[in-house]
């Protein structure tokens, strides 16, 4: 059944003359992506679209300017959003020939729970400005291909709404904030482990405040965050007694930090820079993990370590494995893909997943798990 809106769209799109849209593709690599019989403001064939930047352009001629302004903006001058989505093309492969890689593996363990693929869906807010399923797309559309996905707690549905939608026996986990309010924490994470979340994604990057996200604020300014400001390493051990789940700090950005976490008994960090959006002017997770390897290599082989930040192809992912990560969060691009709702985001996942294997099969690794920083070349990094 189509909306009335979707119904008045179609209708006046029939009525205008086809003339070709004009979308300016913010510098995103070319790969021949034509819009020339979209309309504006009407979803294109799902076929059109092949790969994670082709479905941010299909998400900027849908969307209104605020919606589209407020899932791609980064902070500031956007240095760190525009770094991650360049910093891999620094970052050189090594493909090995003679090696059978007939029983290609891309599954893996997070935290113990089996997944399909080592790429997850990151907590990402508002997913209903894409699509009214909203998070319920996401989820199904993780489950369906045995993928972790992991709602933010700002989220357009509830945390129950959320574990409903979900297929059965998938293992879901739930990001959270540091709330100024603490009976609101306490609340949260008892609903998130009755609704079934197997685990905690606490983003630490941006308490008491958000970045200056001025792309953004030219639709609507930034509210308050409710989030706590005085948030430290006793608040940090206090938030621990609050649930029996296991917790993960979301927005690691240097090694100490990772340090501090190791030996704090966390079982895995989260690397990210939150796509760019809080800090402006930070270092990217390829240069994080770089620095972390460098000054505390054991971080490694003590606490699972995940990745995120401009994750596009199947490449940029096999690089954050060679670095050292275990799994890697891709945020816009499921929310783009939402556009659509489940069948956007299941065809994002699988063209995804599609470039990571067949450049698995490329480079000589048959087993995800044995990416290691022998299969990339970081000379032209400097730290
Ligand atoms: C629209 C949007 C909303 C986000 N909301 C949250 C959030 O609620 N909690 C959080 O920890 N991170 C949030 N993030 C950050 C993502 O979890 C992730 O770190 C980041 O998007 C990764 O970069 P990428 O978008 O380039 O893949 C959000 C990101 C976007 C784009």
């Amino acid at each position: 059944m189509l909306s009335p809106l979707v119904v008045l769209s179609l209708i006046s799109s029939l009525l205008q003359p086809a003339v070709a849209v004009y979308i300016d593709m913010e510098g995103l690599p070319d790969t021949g992506l034509n819009t020339s019989s979209w309309v504006t403001g009407v979803l294109p064939p799902l076929d059109d679209l092949w790969d994670t930047n082709d479905f941010q352009i299909a998400a900027k001629n849908v969307l209104s300017g605020a919606y589209y302004a407020d899932y791609r903006t980064g902070a500031l001058n956007e240095y760190t959003y525009q770094a991650n989505l360049g910093i891999y093309s620094q970052v050189k492969l090594n493909g090995f020939a003679f090696r059978d890689v007939s029983n290609l593996q891309t599954n893996t363990t997070i935290l113990g729970y089996n997944f399909t693929q080592p790429f997850f869906i990151a907590p990402a807010a508002d997913a209903g400005h894409a699509n009214k399923s909203a998070e319920a797309s996401l989820a199904q559309a993780a489950g369906k291909a045995g993928i972790l996905y992991v709602p933010s707690i700002s989220s357009t549905l509830s945390i129950e709404q959320i574990a409903a939608a979900g297929v059965d026996g998938q293992v879901m986990f739930h990001q959270e904030y540091v709330w100024a309010n603490q009976s609101r924490i306490i609340d949260e994470l008892d609903r998130i482990k009755a609704a079934g979340f197997k685990a905690i994604f606490l983003t630490v990057d941006n308490t008491g405040i958000n970045g200056v996200r001025t792309r953004s604020m030219r639709f609507n300014a930034e509210s308050d965050t409710g989030h706590s400001v005085n948030f430290n390493l006793n608040s940090l051990a206090a938030f621990r007694n609050l649930t029996t789940l296991p917790i993960v700090p979301k927005g690691i950005k240097s090694w100490q930090d990772a340090v501090t976490c190791l030996n704090l008994g966390f079982p895995a960090i989260y690397v990210s820079n939150h796509g760019g959006r809080v800090l402006d002017g930070v270092p990217t997770s390829v240069e994080i993990l770089m620095d972390i390897r460098q000054n505390a290599p054991q971080v490694f082989d003590e606490m699972e370590v995940y990745a995120d930040g401009g994750v596009r192809r199947g490449t940029d992912a096999l690089i954050l494995l060679a670095l050292g990560a275990r799994a890697v969060g891709l945020g816009r691009p499921p929310m783009f893909a939402n556009i659509w709702g489940e069948a956007g985001v299941a065809r994002m996942i699988s063209l995804f997943g599609t470039e990571m294997a067949t450049s698995m099969r490329l480079m000589g690794v048959e087993n995800v798990n044995q990416l290691n920083t022998s299969y990339v070349n970081t000379n032209g990094i400097t730290l």
